[in-house]
């Protein structure tokens, strides 16, 4: 990733995710963390949803990697509004494709961040998260299998009040090629009906089926491990 796609999203991301994949993921991450104590990469800490979560089910270092400037700055924001969050989590601000710590980490966890990588990238990304963890490490990500996409109309996908003011989320699937998905997003602010603030992103993501990411994992040397639907688990073979 090079562009920072995100940066527009930001004042809309918390209302709109915790509508979305957040309450799922805090209800299904705990029970597979369980026993982690001594150290986290989270790739795509994002604005710090799920930082927090890890930060409470488990007593380990966190390393929170996250490349966009404006999903980090509230993510440090929300740490700095807790001394012991800000104590034993490090920001990275870097793409998960140059992560590197000090030692390998016991787990890496990725919330809905894969889509973020072509197929290209996924392999290397691989690679990657297999040399920081140790042997045995847990990745833990959510994921699942999509039923195909096809361009469509601009729909609104969410709505939220903040003061007088409505936060609206637009989405619009343009393209479509093999696993990989561009659409085109509208960030609107609305007052009294009246459109005063109104951005537009273009993203591609890529949506890889099961088979292809078991196959990919086992070559990097990862084993499935059991999970409940829409998580995945997988361990470094040692
Ligand atoms: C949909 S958000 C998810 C944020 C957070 N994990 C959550 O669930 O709330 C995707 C995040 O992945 C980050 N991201 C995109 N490309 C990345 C990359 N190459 N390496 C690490 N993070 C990346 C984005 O900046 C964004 O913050």
């Amino acid at each position: 990733m090079n562009e920072d796609h995100y940066s527009l999203a930001v004042p809309f991301y918390d209302l709109w995710h915790e509508d979305g994949h957040v309450p799922l993921v805090r209800e299904l991450l705990p029970p597979l963390l369980k026993g982690v104590a001594r150290s986290v990469i989270e790739i795509g800490a994002g604005t710090g949803l799920i930082t927090r979560l890890i930060a409470r089910e488990t007593p380990a270092e966190i390393y929170a990697v996250e490349p966009s400037l404006g999903m980090r700055s509230v993510l440090v924001n929300r740490l700095a509004e807790d001394p012991e969050l800000l104590s034993r989590v490090t920001v990275l601000p870097c793409g998960a494709l140059d992560v590197e710590v000090d030692e390998p980490v016991e787990a890496i966890v990725m919330v809905s961040v894969l889509q973020s990588f072509s197929s290209p990238e996924r392999e290397e990304l691989w690679r990657v998260l297999a040399r920081q963890l140790e042997p045995g490490g847990l990745l833990v990500f959510n994921w699942r299998e999509r039923s195909a996409r096809v361009p469509g109309e601009l729909e609104v996908m969410g709505s939220y009040q903040v003061g007088r003011h409505t936060y609206e989320i637009a989405g619009q699937v343009l393209e479509v090629a093999g696993e990989s998905v561009t659409s085109r997003f509208v960030y609107r602010i609305r007052q009294h009906g009246v459109a005063i603030s109104e951005d537009e992103v273009l993203s591609t993501n890529h949506w890889p089926t099961g088979e292809r990411l078991v196959a990919e994992l086992e070559a990097a040397g990862f084993a499935r491990q059991d999970a409940p639907e829409s998580m995945e688990t997988w361990r470094l073979t040692d």
